[in-house]
């Protein structure tokens, strides 16, 4: 079975923890797209892990993990992160293996990254990872595969400084090669879970562009770049927050006016460790917007979903979520395309009482205390999709399912 685990948001909805909670039952994870621009926390047993290139299945001692071909590799970044978890107590040796159809992150794309940013008149906010002239190099058919490394013809045109780094580490990465449709369809039976970065309001086709990744983080992006085809996806999961965020430039309809200390902004952002793994940057915050989730789940056809940092309203008496925009005097119920309409967007929002107390250790739907479930069922039936699992905290452990994603229906 193949399920695709996709953020529905802005990226950082908790995707990492969810990837680590149902990569038990899996025997293959395969991170779809991105590179090292995302940043993937798990919280295990106190222990903090976060992830940046290696797929979030890595702390199980028997996964196989794979960074498939939509997967843009800076691998001094990789190699320092592998030598982290090595720190850990991970052995990862023979168990992280690499699509060969998967491009590099050259030294020279991190300066032209940066050089870009510079130059724009609004800039994007990029991580300055390289990730997007690593996407551009590699429309531009000048990039370098994991395939390539070898090959004289395919380096003969880099700048010295590209050549020596491609040199320096391509008998590492070599032996992590592997051609990934081949591997899959060799392992057609197994149990395994792609695994998306960023999210579907970052994608460069879906996102709202220009002010996304340049990647695939859309779930069609695991058909095209994680080695199988869309018709043997079996399920895909979108993975949302309690409320939104967004780090980097755009639109965000909902975010909050006031984000001084004490602000219900700040609050948020402090009780849900809303820091960029990647940047350490705050990240914006503000309200639910169901009119992007559902635009969300449409684009992606999202059959489940899984609601994570519901406990961050824990402590509130109430709280809102925006069912629609007002745009220049207009009542708009559909993601607006354009960066205009969006950045003019005032959302119409509709209260919730909060429930005042900690749900932190519920094990089950029914002993989230009324209120919150009444949240969960106005969210499911506003987007027309099931929530079948709820983050309850950061640990493996605080998860409730309410109906297992491995199930087929
Ligand atoms: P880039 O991917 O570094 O080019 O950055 C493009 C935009 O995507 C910026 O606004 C980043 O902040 C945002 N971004 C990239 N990766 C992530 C992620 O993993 N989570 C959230 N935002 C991201």
């Amino acid at each position: 079975m193949n399920i695709v685990v996709t953020g529905a948001q802005w990226g950082d909805e908790g995707k990492g923890k969810i990837v680590d909670f149902l990569a038990a039952d899996a025997s293959v994870i395969v991170r779809f797209s991105g590179g090292a621009n995302a940043g993937h926390t798990i919280v295990l047993g106190g222990d903090r892990y976060a992830l940046h290139l290696v797929p979030s299945g890595i702390l199980y001692p028997d996964k196989i993990v794979i960074l498939g071909s939509g997967m843009v590799i800076d691998p001094e970044a990789l190699f320092s992160e592998l030598a982290g978890l090595e720190k850990k107590g991970i052995d990862w040796l023979g168990r992280v293996l690499i699509s060969d159809r998967a491009h590099l992150v050259l030294p020279s794309y991190r300066r032209v990254d940066k050089e870009l940013e510079q130059k724009r008149a609004r800039p994007i906010g990029t991580t300055g990872r390289g990730i997007g002239v690593a996407y551009a190099m590699k429309a531009y058919r000048d990039g370098i595969r994991i395939a390539d490394l070898m090959d004289e013809d395919r380096l003969v045109n880099l700048e010295a400084e590209d050549r020596a780094f491609v040199e320096a580490w391509r008998d590492r990465l070599s032996p992590m090669s592997v051609d990934l449709v081949a591997y899959l369809r060799s392992h057609r039976n197994a149990y395994t879970l792609f695994e998306g970065a960023q999210g579907a309001l970052l994608d460069i086709d879906t996102g709202t562009y220009p002010f996304v990744s340049s990647g695939m983080s859309c779930s069609a992006g695991a058909a095209a770049q994680g080695g199988i085809g869309p018709r043997r996806i079996d399920r895909v999961l979108g993975v949302f927050k309690a409320y939104s965020t967004r780090v980097g430039n755009g639109p965000f309809p909902t975010e909050f006016a006031d984000d001084s200390p004490g602000s219900l902004s700040s609050y948020i952002r402090d009780t849900g460790n809303e820091y960029g793994v990647t940047t350490g940057r705050p990240r914006r915050c503000g309200y639910l917007d169901l009119v992007a989730l559902r635009y969300a789940v449409a684009a992606n056809s999202i059959d489940r979903l899984v609601l994570t940092h519901l406990d961050v309203y824990d402590e509130l008496a109430e709280f809102e979520a925006c069912i629609a925009y007002r745009i220049r005097g207009r009542l708009v119920e559909d993601f607006p395309t354009s960066i205009r309409d969006l950045e003019d967007a005032e959302p119409v929002l509709r209260k919730f009482s909060g429930w005042k107390e900690s749900i932190a250790a519920c094990t089950s739907f029914d002993e989230l205390p009324r209120k919150a479930r009444d949240y969960v069922a106005f969210i499911e039936e506003y987007v027309e999709t099931p929530i079948t699992v709820v983050s309850v905290g950061s640990d493996r452990g605080q998860t409730i399912v309410r109906e297992s994603p491995w199930t087929r229906s």
